[in-house]
């Protein structure tokens, strides 16, 4: 339940020490919420390493953890504490020596950030001797994204139920909130989207903005914003309106009356998350509006109040049948401009749809007078729910540290979004009501990672997996060594035992966990996984360059050339571009066939090489995390054992190539 904020005992050397060099914590200034809760968090996480609870007295010579901003630094640090550069959140920490340690900044939520960095850097190892670090996010608008719905269920939710608990709000606020809280803003999230963006309209009515008031009262001195999924019809289905037209005055006038009411109750209320005419959603193409004019009349409504838009661009529709992947690209690009400067477009890491591996989405970078934010997947939905243990952090890293190629080289994913206007990033929560919060031990690092990715968008997954797995199971270098080996091999393992070679979307129907590459009878055919492979007799993989979909012509030059030729296209995205005969030769030395058993294969091996690893780890961490982890890791290699041999099966089947042998059929 603690997550990463355990704050065990430091060994007893360093425990002395940090006794003395923090006895107290001083605070200066007006005790703000903000403030209060940064103080607390110390005396809470040095109370648990030091074990022994500092005191909160009105200043100290020695020994203390000061928390500074311009206005209240002490007399005799005037002029002596630069706090250039820290922005409005950023902070600094600094030792000076005559056990004095500052945290610096420019606000109270730069103070609370700070302090959770000096808790963090001292859970991982570090001392209070010779510090000055500076640290500020590098994106305005680092958010979760709930898709959780008013009975409590979650859409591709993982960890039981919603911890908002609809019910019993406003009236009860569940102690969890304030952990939540807590737990984000030790990661700097500043935004949280309570509801799916498959929204109900209800979620508008005043009773539910009571509620959504009561949650952003507890997020609020943690620097969090509440914001909600707004349904695009609502004014129509609420029965106030005769249509939802964007270009309607009377639809207009509904919006910003809405936007009022929620200011009124919510008064740092972050904006509107919209998905429309997605997946049969409603939205302005419903009127014969654009995704321009609809995201435009939501942006008026909430600018005079200093709201936002985050406007999807996940669309898809059964109309443009010959590749799914090229429709977002096809409808947005050419809105580029038309945009209000209070919106943004969210854009997924990919084309398609979170799988264990895409490319990165041809809207990067390709819009370039129109703010776009990205959205990644936190929960794991196409990635084994949450008994598979994949580390998103390379699969993030991986998407970010990608370069665009637009506007000249060295463009990456990250250094377009840290250049945007109103620049963000959204990861779909895969936070529930399980006393693990996100369904398995390992998940928690999904969310610290992808915190600490929208903090610092050009950080290493790495060395975010060595500080998360030191704060959340074991200081012993030896212990973090072995978990970070697992945590970075993992989301290649998925991919190689699930969708190797750039394939995709195998998975079953609906609920997307086990494999089912035979299925090819679904209604639309972009619902088929058969429509992904294209495996036949002659050979497997979608042909997206010119020859077939020309999705590859999306990106800038320079990829759309890499792409599409199957000669420099990276190993890893080559069935995702090209069609190949099964007996093609690879740079590997393997045939085509050859490659895909290989990578089903090497994906079993690889969990195997986790259960063995875990296992050795049996008396390094407690009995109870242990078992969980075991029985997970178990169910993993079974299930990659499944995926593996059901794949073969039917690509062997399609193609005619003999199984390899000892491949199990699925009974
Ligand atoms: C996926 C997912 C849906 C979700 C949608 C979205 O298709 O399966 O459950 O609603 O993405 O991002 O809107």
């Amino acid at each position: 339940y603690d997550l990463w904020l355990r704050y065990q005992p430091l060994a007893a050397p360093v425990q002395a020490e940090l006794r003395q060099a923090a006895a107290h914590i001083v605070a200066p200034g007006a005790r703000t919420p903000t403030l209060q809760a940064a103080v607390d968090e110390l005396v809470r996480g040095i109370g648990g390493l030091a074990r022994q609870v500092p005191a909160i007295p009105e200043s100290a010579e020695s020994g203390a953890i000061l928390l500074v901003k311009p206005d209240t630094l002490p007399g005799n640090l005037k002029g002596k504490v630069s706090f250039d550069g820290l922005g409005q959140e950023g902070y600094r920490l600094l030792s000076l020596g005559g056990a004095q340690t500052l945290i610096a900044a420019n606000s109270d939520i730069g103070l609370l950030y700070g302090s959770f960095a000096l808790l963090r850097h001292l859970q991982t190892g570090g001392g209070l001797q010779g510090l000055d670090i500076s640290d500020s996010p590098r994106l305005q608008r680092r958010m979760l994204n709930h898709w959780d719905n008013p009975d409590r269920t979650v859409e591709r939710g993982y960890a039981g139920q919603s911890i908002w608990d609809w019910w019993k709000l406003p009236d009860h606020l569940d102690a969890r909130y304030t952990d939540y809280a807590r737990a984000n803003a030790s990661v700097g999230i500043n935004g949280t989207v309570l509801n799916n963006v498959n929204a109900k309209a209800e979620m508008l009515t005043p009773r539910w903005i009571e509620k959504a008031a009561a949650v952003a009262d507890v997020l609020r001195p943690y620097g969090i914003r509440v914001y909600l999924s707004a349904r695009f019809s609502a004014p129509f289905e609420l029965g106030a309106t005769a249509t939802a037209d964007p270009l309607d005055p009377a639809v207009r006038d509904w919006w910003a009356k809405k936007a009022d009411e929620i200011y009124a109750t919510i008064p740092d209320f972050g904006g509107f998350l919209v998905k429309a005419n997605s997946e049969g959603q409603p939205g302005p193409q419903d009127y014969g509006r654009s995704h321009a004019d609809g995201a435009n009349m939501l942006a008026a409504a909430l600018k005079p109040h200093g709201g936002i838009v985050l406007w999807r661009a996940f669309v898809y529709s059964e109309t443009d049948a010959t590749d799914r992947a090229k429709q977002a690209y096809a409808e947005f690009k050419p809105l580029d401009g038309q945009f209000a400067d209070n919106v943004t477009v969210q854009v997924k890491n990919g084309p398609i749809d979170f799988q264990p591996r895409e490319p990165i989405h041809p809207l990067f970078g390709a819009m370039p007078e129109t703010s776009v934010t990205a959205e990644f997947q936190i929960t794991k939905e196409y990635l084994g729910f949450a008994t598979h243990l994949a580390y998103l952090g390379p699969m993030y890293e991986e998407v970010l540290k990608t370069d665009t190629f637009r506007g000249g080289e060295g463009q990456t994913v990250a250094k377009l979004l840290m250049a945007e206007p109103l620049s963000g990033i959204a990861g779909v929560a895969n936070i529930g009501s399980d006393r693990n919060w996100s369904g398995s031990h390992f998940d928690q690092a999904n969310w610290y990672t992808f915190g600490r990715l929208a903090w610092s968008p050009e950080g290493s997954a790495a060395d975010i997996a060595r500080e998360w797995a030191a704060m959340t199971f074991s200081r012993d270098r030896e212990v973090i060594d072995k978990i970070t080996g697992m945590m970075m091999a993992s989301r290649e393992a998925v991919v190689d035992y699930m969708t190797p070679m750039g394939l995709a979307h195998l998975m079953g129907t609906g609920h997307h966990y086990g494999p089912a590459p035979w299925v090819n009878d679904l209604a639309r055919p972009e619902w088929n996984p058969a429509y992904y492979h294209r495996a036949d007799a002659g050979g497997i993989g979608f042909d997206r360059t010119a020859t077939g979909s020309n999705a590859a012509v999306q990106y800038a030059a320079p990829h759309a050339a890499l792409y599409g030729n199957r000669q420099t296209v990276p190993p890893e995205l080559l069935l995702w571009f090209h069609r190949a005969g099964w007996d093609e030769a690879l740079p590997s030395g393997r045939t085509v066939w050859a490659e895909l058993v290989y990578h089903y294969d090497r994906g079993v091996a690889a969990v195997g090489t986790m259960r063995r690893t875990w296992a050795g780890l049996e008396v390094r961490v407690d009995p109870a995390r242990f078992r969980d982890v075991s029985d997970f890791l178990a169910i993993q290699e079974q299930e990659a054992i499944w995926w593996r041999d059901a794949c073969l099966a039917y690509f062997a089947a399609v193609s005619g190539r003999a199984l390899p042998p000892g491949t199990r059929l699925p009974a």
